[in-house]
């Protein structure tokens, strides 16, 4: 694979498999999302990770299309220190590291949005995270359910694909 291939491939996964998560497989996708890098590297992260189903079911309730943490292997909670956009870019980059460092492994995962606010109260309240920190995004993490996991159904309400090359200019 070339190396964009990674990149490239990389699609939201909603259908989990069964199949359980080495746990040697778990800290390596949290080891890449600690190397992540950090305005001022100043790392303003925790991470969570749910593996009780009763929780991924509660959290699944939190978020309109947060669905997909009730059937999840498990979820990994991005607990961060601040809403400022250093901060809110930092979440970016860390979320999106331990998306790349799990589908390395064959590992799909999809982000779960949590809101409006009281939904990431009760989220907060069930994770026992004080209330200065924020929980905006869950990740849900699970191996896909065969090739169907990887494409969004037909009569899914947001568009596939990107917008073509074409559209590239330069001045
Ligand atoms: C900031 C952000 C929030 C997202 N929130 C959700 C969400 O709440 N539920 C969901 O199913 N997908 C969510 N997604 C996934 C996007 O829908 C997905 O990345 C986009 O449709 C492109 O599809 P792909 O990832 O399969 O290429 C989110 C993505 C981003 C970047």
């Amino acid at each position: 694979m070339r190396e964009t291939g990674l990149i490239k491939s990389l699609r939201s996964v909603r259908l989990f498999s069964e199949r359980e998560i080495p746990d040697a497989v778990l800290l390596d996708i949290l080891d890449a999302g600690r190397w992540t890098g950090s305005a001022k590297n100043t790392q303003p992260w925790d991470l969570i990770v749910v593996k009780n189903r009763e929780s991924l079911g509660a959290l699944a309730k939190y978020g309109r299309y947060a669905g997909h943490l009730a059937s999840a292997t498990l979820a990994i909670a991005l607990v961060m220190r601040g809403d400022d956009a250093p901060t809110l870019m930092d979440e970016g980059r860390l979320m999106q590291n331990l998306m790349l460092a799990a589908w390395a492994h064959g590992v799909g995962s999809c982000i779960a949005s949590i809101y409006p606010a009281a939904n990431e109260q009760r989220a907060r309240e069930l994770l026992g995270i004080p209330p200065d920190r924020h929980l905006r995004t869950v990740l849900s993490i699970g191996y896909p359910a065969g090739p169907q996991a990887l494409r969004l159904p037909a009569n899914a309400p947001i568009p596939r694909g990107r917008r073509p090359m074409a559209d590239a200019r330069s001045t």
